[in-house]
C-alpha cells in the first residue's frame, strides 16, 4: 500500500508510539492522519486532525468511524500494561487488559471494515509484540492478550481477504516509551522510532507479519521448541 495521499487513523495517538506512526506517516506524505486518543486535548503534534476515541467505548469507537470515513489505513496502537498475572492477579485488570487490546481492536476492526472496503481495501496493521508468542511471568494477563490478538490478526486477514483489505500484524520487543521505561528502568530498548519505520515499510510491501526487531525474531524462533517465557531482566542495562 502507498502511503503517500493515504488516509490513516492511529489509535493512542497522543504519546509514545502512537505519536511516533503520526508523525512518521505524515513525513511519507499521508494525506490526513487522524490522531485518535482518549484524551484529544492532548494531542500537540501539528498537522494531524485529533480525534476522540476510547477502544472499549462502543459508543467512542461507532463515533470516530463516523468521522473518519475516508480512512484507507487503521493502525491498532492503543495499549495497556497493567502488570498482572493470571492466577493471582486481580481478575478485573485482566479483563480490562483483554478490553483494550482484543476487544478494542476487534471493535475497531468491525466500524473501519466496512470504511475501508469502500476506499478502496486500504489495510489495518495490528500493533503485536513478542508477547504475542511468549509468556511473562509478572504481566501474564498482557501475553494472553497479546496472543489473542495475534490470532483475531490472523483471522480477519481471512475474512478480509475479499474486499482486498491487507491486514497485517506488527512484532517487536521492548521499547523506550513511557510506559516501558517505567517498567524496565534503564535497560537498553529499541528506540520507537526504528520500529514505527519497519512497520510502515512493511505496509508499504504488502508485509503480512512485520517482525521488526530481534526480539520478535528470537520469539518467532522459540515457537518451535517448547513454550517458554520471556524474562526482561537478561535485557542489558545502560
Ligand atoms: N513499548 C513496548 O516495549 C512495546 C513492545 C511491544 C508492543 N507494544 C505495543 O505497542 C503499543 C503502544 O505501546 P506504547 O509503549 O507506546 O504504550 P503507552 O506508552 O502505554 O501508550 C499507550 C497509548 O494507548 C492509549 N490507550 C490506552 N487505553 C486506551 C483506550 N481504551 N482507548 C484509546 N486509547 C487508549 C494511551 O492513552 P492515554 O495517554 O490516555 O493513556 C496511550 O496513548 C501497545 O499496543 C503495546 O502493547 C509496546
Amino acid at each position: 500500500m502507498h502511503l503517500r495521499g493515504a488516509t490513516a487513523l492511529v489509535t493512542g495517538a497522543n504519546r509514545d508510539l502512537g505519536r511516533h506512526f503520526a508523525e512518521e506517516l505524515l513525513r511519507r506524505g499521508a494525506a490526513k492522519v487522524y490522531a485518535a486518543a482518549r484524551r484529544p486535548e492532548l494531542v500537540d503534534l501539528p498537522g494531524v486532525e485529533a480525534l476522540p476515541l476510547d477502544v472499549t467505548d462502543p459508543a467512542s469507537v461507532e463515533a470516530a468511524a463516523a468521522v473518519a470515513g475516508d480512512a484507507t489505513l487503521l493502525i491498532n496502537n492503543a495499549g495497556v500494561s497493567h502488570g498482572v498475572n493470571l492466577v493471582d492477579g486481580d481478575l478485573a485488570k485482566i479483563r480490562a487488559t483483554l478490553d483494550v487490546h482484543l476487544y478494542g481492536t476487534l471493535a475497531m476492526i468491525r466500524a473501519f471494515a466496512p470504511v475501508l472496503g469502500a476506499n478502496g481495501g486500504g489495510a489495518i496493521l495490528n500493533v503485536l509484540s513478542n508477547l504475542s508468542w511468549l509468556s511473562y511471568d509478572g504481566n501474564n494477563a498482557y501475553a494472553v492478550a497479546k496472543a489473542a490478538e495475534w490470532s483475531l490478526t490472523n483471522g480477519v486477514r481471512l475474512e478480509l481477504a475479499g474486499q482486498g483489505t491487507l491486514v497485517s500484524g506488527l512484532v517487536f520487543g521492548p521499547t523506550a516509551t513511557e510506559t516501558m521505561r517505567a517498567h524496565a528502568g534503564d535497560a537498553v530498548m529499541n528506540d520507537p522510532a526504528d520500529i514505527v519505520r519497519a512497520a510502515l515499510d512493511g505496509i508499504e510491501t504488502g508485509t503480512v507479519e512485520i517482525i521488526a526487531d530481534r526480539f520478535g525474531a528470537d520469539a518467532k524462533a522459540a515457537l518451535s521448541g517448547e513454550p517458554r517465557g520471556f524474562v526482561l531482566e537478561t535485557l542489558s542495562r545502560t
